[in-house]
């Protein structure tokens, strides 16, 4: 167990001032897409990969997953998205279009969505770039983008994990600009995930094309975390910090933490290390099997909430000793700072972090919370002193105040609400649908963008940290038939004055007259 003690230096005050020390760009800024809300702060959701590679994906195990997520208390904590990855979803008919494997899901592709939106969570789908996936288990998109991304929307996808398996002959960067205008062809705003594992350097130009590109190969086998090839990652991904942003982010593959392989202590560092570099969080365990202190770790809000900053920054390596490293340079949106000791050896070690280190004035005066043992000292100046266990983190923050607020992390009730309206008469339905925040403010109320179809109206109400979508349906001059509406809602982050992530969500209207 790591013992962290805290050593006065100096007892000055004066004015806590953050800066970031500069250092050479290594990317060079395309044009960002255009904004559709998604994906504002890191994506946080499961894909089942890491733990099952491709069996037994199937319905029964995502189902049982999204269940999890609810149970455990990570939905709670922000994660959202979930689905199958390479886990033989669909095929190709003889027409071209997609079909779903009905025997593997047998809801449809839809039908499962619609679970997922239900539970509050978010539906995320798997394809490939070539010709087909990996195992060549299912079909490609090469030559079908604009059908295939239309099917995905038609399933109602929120989140589209895209491989780069069986491309022979194919530009990374031109496959990936094609699957980007297929998509805002389909018309539903739907994360981008490239995963080319680095091949033709997507932090270069991919914020122009997705939402986040996987920045290296494969962090594991199924079924096994590997401590060694996680932190080779972890140092490639390190390098790359300068291409994260809000919309766009370095992806060095879902998470290892609760796998077996790893220690409590090396969950714990894993974790951090994923939430500093302002990595997606998406976890890749067994979220039906975790022990209590797994749970702890994915769901610590004061981590979480470094990860889910509004600001986006993804830290860095600012200052090596012997083979600790300090993590830096990721000032939070109320002006407080993160900060990560972390010592990948074999052997204890122990290190003074001097304040200087992080380009901060010496004199400074800050308050250190610890966002593991969520202890707070201080105010400190100069600098703290740390021990670390081998491969153990300190993760904290450094403040001059001692209020260490949490960003928005938004938890919805639902994300689908169904109407049906059954006989002649023209009827008016409601139905509510309810979003809260577990950050530490209040949020304005939500804005709904404009350009609802007449048939539906949206009032927002705000009860202190929740707010109530109340979605009125009128059904007066419409035909029979099925009626479809996705709902856009904005808001902003009070402190920074930073969009959150828009808020989507589907209404369906049976009308049978
Ligand atoms: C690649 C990806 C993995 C996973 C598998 C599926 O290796 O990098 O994350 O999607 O394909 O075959």
């Amino acid at each position: 167990m790591r013992r962290t003690s805290f050593v006065i230096f100096s007892l000055l005050i004066m004015p806590f001032f953050l800066a970031r020390p500069s250092v050479a760009q290594n990317v060079n800024r395309a044009a960002d897409l255009p904004d559709d809300g998604v994906a504002l702060t890191p994506p946080m959701g499961w894909y089942p990969w890491n733990e099952f590679g491709q069996e037994p994906q199937n319905q029964k195990l995502i189902e049982e997953i999204a269940a999890a997520l609810v149970t455990s208390g990570m939905k709670e904590a922000g994660y959202q998205y979930v689905g199958p990855d390479e886990g033989i979803c669909f095929s190709r008919d003889s027409s071209g279009k997609l079909t779903s494997n009905l025997e593997r899901y047998p809801s449809g592709l839809r039908g499962l969505g619609d679970l997922i939106h239900k539970q509050g969570l978010k539906y995320a789908l798997y394809t490939d770039a070539g010709t087909h996936t990996c195992s060549k288990a299912m079909p490609g998109t090469k030559d079908h983008e604009f059908d295939d991304m239309q099917a995905f929307a038609n399933w109602r996808a929120d989140y589209i994990k895209v491989d780069w398996c069986n491309t022979e002959g194919q530009d990374v960067a031109q496959s990936y600009t094609k699957l980007r205008d297929a998509l805002r062809a389909a018309g539903r705003p739907i994360v981008f995930s490239l995963c080319s594992w680095g091949e033709g350097e997507p932090w270069k130009w991919a914020a122009s094309v997705g939402n986040l590109w996987r920045t290296t190969g494969d962090i594991c086998g199924p079924g096994k975390a590997d401590w060694a090839n996680a932190m080779k990652i972890t140092a490639a991904n390190e390098k790359l910090y300068t291409a994260a942003r809000p919309g766009h982010w370095n992806d060095p593959d879902m998470m290892i933490s609760g796998m077996n392989g790893l220690s409590e202590t090396q969950n714990r560092s894993f974790f951090s290390l994923w939430c500093m570099m302002a990595a997606p969080l998406m976890a890749g365990n067994d979220l039906r099997r975790m022990t209590p202190s797994t749970v702890r770790i994915l769901t610590n809000p004061e981590a979480i909430g470094i990860n889910q900053d509004p600001l986006g920054i993804q830290g860095r390596i600012v200052r090596r000793e012997g083979e600790i490293e300090i993590w830096a340079g990721k000032p939070l949106f109320d002006g407080s700072q993160a900060v990560l000791v972390f010592n990948p050896g074999a052997a204890p070690a122990e290190l003074r972090l001097a304040w200087t280190d992080l380009g901060l004035e010496e004199s400074a005066s800050l308050y250190v919370h610890d966002l593991w043992t969520h202890q707070t000292t201080g105010p400190r100046q100069r600098g703290i002193s740390l021990s670390l266990a081998p491969t153990d983190a300190a993760l904290l923050r450094l403040s001059r105040s001692s209020a260490f607020p949490l960003p928005p992390i938004l938890v919805a009730d639902s994300y689908l609400l169904s109407f049906r309206a059954a006989g002649p008469a023209s009827q008016k339905l409601t139905g509510v649908l309810t979003v809260k925040t577990n950050g530490s403010d209040v949020l304005p109320p939500w804005k709904v963008q404009p350009g609802l179809p007449a048939w539906l109206s949206v009032a927002v109400r705000r009860n202190g940290k929740s707010q109530t979508f109340t979605n009125t349906v009128s059904t007066a001059g419409l035909a029979k038939g099925s009626y479809h509406a996705l709902v856009r809602a904005d808001n902003l982050e009070p402190r920074s004055g930073k969009p959150t992530s828009s808020l989507y969500y589907d209404v369906d209207l049976e009308v049978s007259r």
